[in-house]
């Protein structure tokens, strides 16, 4: 439990010093305790996961060296999953086998169920994941190098370790990746539902 306070705290914190618009939540949920040790459902079962250590690496080495060791230690205790309304055939063999998302907060999450959900992106190299938008608004923590942006259908952009992204309400953004697999911090700001993700 102590892991994921910590892990939390710490990605709150670089996004809060990134001066962007949004604060980590807080709130009557935050009552932090009583979270089993072993996640219900681990990163494993997803293809992607043979990426986490070389992105571990990508990120330490790129100065995201705290983030990463909190994250390599809480990883067993994320809730990985994939979006249920993404499938292979709306989006393909090759996207579903190099993504996965361990929640930390939110619904199903094992970490303030009731807060807007929150985890961490797992994208293996050279993938898209395509367009994509919601209502609630949402901060990424990208913490590896080489992953390009692209908001509102234009142009890529890079984004460097340690940047922090914003998106506004039902903002379309698509996120991809180079040789390097990508680890980020997603955090919506408001509560909602995962499968009302238009893509
Ligand atoms: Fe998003």
């Amino acid at each position: 439990m102590q892991r994921l306070i910590e892990l939390f705290d710490c990605v709150w914190d670089l996004i809060e010093a990134a001066g962007v618009l949004a604060k980590r939540p807080e709130g009557h949920w935050n009552s932090r305790a009583g979270i089993p040790v072993a996640s219900a459902s681990p990163l494993e079962q997803f293809d992607v996961s043979k990426y986490f250590e070389s992105a571990l690496a990508a990120a330490e080495k790129w100065g995201s060296k705290h983030v990463s060791s909190l994250l390599r230690k809480a990883a067993n205790s994320l809730v990985w999953s994939q979006n249920e309304s993404y499938s292979e055939a709306k989006l393909g063999d090759h996207f579903m086998k190099n993504y996965a998302t361990g929640l930390l907060t939110g619904s199903g999450a094992p970490f303030a169920c009731q807060a807007p959900p929150s985890g961490f992106l797992l994208l293996g190299p050279n993938i898209e994941y395509p367009a994509h938008s919601h209502l609630a608004k949402e901060v990424y923590l990208v913490l590896t190098p080489g992953a390009e942006w692209s908001l509102d259908g234009e142009n890529w952009f890079s984004v460097a370790p340690g940047e922090v992204i914003y998106h506004s309400s039902s903002q379309r953004h698509a996120i991809r990746t180079q040789e390097t697999p990508m680890l980020a911090f997603a955090a919506w700001l408001e509560s909602g539902s995962r499968s009302a993700i238009n893509i």
